[in-house]
């Protein structure tokens, strides 16, 4: 798994002053920068996990582009509700579906490569 929560709040417009790991949304652009470091640091057979603020298909698309083989969503799940990832996954299925693209295999790696 690429990442967990983060200490830092520098992306809260307002910072309530509670302790503790900060997800969802402002972990995001934190969490697909550390994704793509581990994409490039890593050997080619290693399976990561993309994770850190997915809430829509979109945030999904970037993860696997960036190079994530499989994904993992938690807040997303908590303010979507039970059917989230079955939406996310419709929204992204969606997004392929514009852009052409006809596998997996054909978006990863396609945000990183020079
Ligand atoms: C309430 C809560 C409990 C969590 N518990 C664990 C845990 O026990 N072990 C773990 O590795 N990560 C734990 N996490 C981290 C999540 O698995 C995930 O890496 C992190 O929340 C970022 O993803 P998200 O933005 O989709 O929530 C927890 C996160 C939250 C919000």
């Amino acid at each position: 798994m690429a990442t967990n929560t983060t200490l830092d709040r520098s992306k809260l417009a307002h910072d309530p002053g509670e302790a503790g790991g900060l997800s969802g949304k402002p972990l995001l652009d934190l969490a697909d920068e550390t994704l793509q470091y581990l994409v490039t640091a890593s050997r080619r057979d290693v399976i990561l996990i993309g994770v850190g603020g997915i809430f829509t298909g979109d945030d999904l698309y970037r993860k696997i582009a960036l190079g994530a083989h499989l994904c993992q969503l938690y807040t997303g799940f908590v303010y979507r509700g039970p059917a989230a990832a079955g939406q996310i996954l419709r929204e992204f299925l969606a997004r392929l579906d514009r852009e052409g693209i006809r596998s997996l295999v054909e978006l990863r790696g396609t945000a990183t490569e020079a």
